[in-house]
């Protein structure tokens, strides 16, 4: 009789747990907790965050402004801007064309590739300061040279 209601209480407990780490998940954790950090802190807090044992991982790229100023604004939607929903090592950057976009989980936000030559790529107008930062079979980091302004370039339907 215990051992029965031990394990449906188990199973709901796993029910859950399979719930709550979905890649959906993922990405709200990793927004929440980048957005209570300073830039300078992104790289440990995202690769830590974005962990299998914390649940599904979100394929995924970062780009790290170099910068130590304050976020602006509402800095949810700051986070999500930096995150492409998509693994970009630099060589997959590389193979994007000038103008093409990159999809971020700010949703209806794009970054546009402003110049795709390896000695000056550029996102919506700013420079790749440090190309693959960190990159595993998940995830891609690049540091840039200063925040990225989803206000002005965020969204170009017609560049696509
Ligand atoms: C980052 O910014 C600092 C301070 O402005 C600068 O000294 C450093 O060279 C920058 N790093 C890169 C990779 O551009
Ligand atoms: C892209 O950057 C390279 C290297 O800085 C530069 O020579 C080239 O003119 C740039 N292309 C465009 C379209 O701005």
């Amino acid at each position: 009789m215990m051992s029965l209601q031990l394990l449906a209480l188990l199973a709901a407990a796993t029910l859950i747990a399979v719930v709550s780490g979905t890649v959906e998940e993922t990405s709200l954790k990793i927004i929440d907790a980048l957005s209570h950090v300073s830039y300078e802190e992104w790289s440990p807090v995202f690769i830590a965050t974005n962990d299998r044992i914390r649940g599904e991982v979100l394929p995924s790229t970062l780009f790290i402004p170099n910068s130590s100023v304050n976020m602006d604004g509402d800095r949810q939607k700051v986070v999500a801007y930096h995150i492409v929903s998509e693994r970009l090592e630099f060589d997959d950057l590389l193979l994007k064309s000038s103008h093409s976009r990159l999809p971020t989980l700010l949703t209806g936000s794009s970054i546009l590739v402003t110049n795709n030559s390896a000695s000056g790529f550029s996102i919506d107008g700013v420079l790749i300061v440090e190309p693959d930062v960190y990159v595993d079979s998940f995830m891609a980091i690049h540091r840039i040279a200063y925040p990225l302004d989803f206000t002005t370039y965020g969204s170009g339907e017609s560049e696509a």
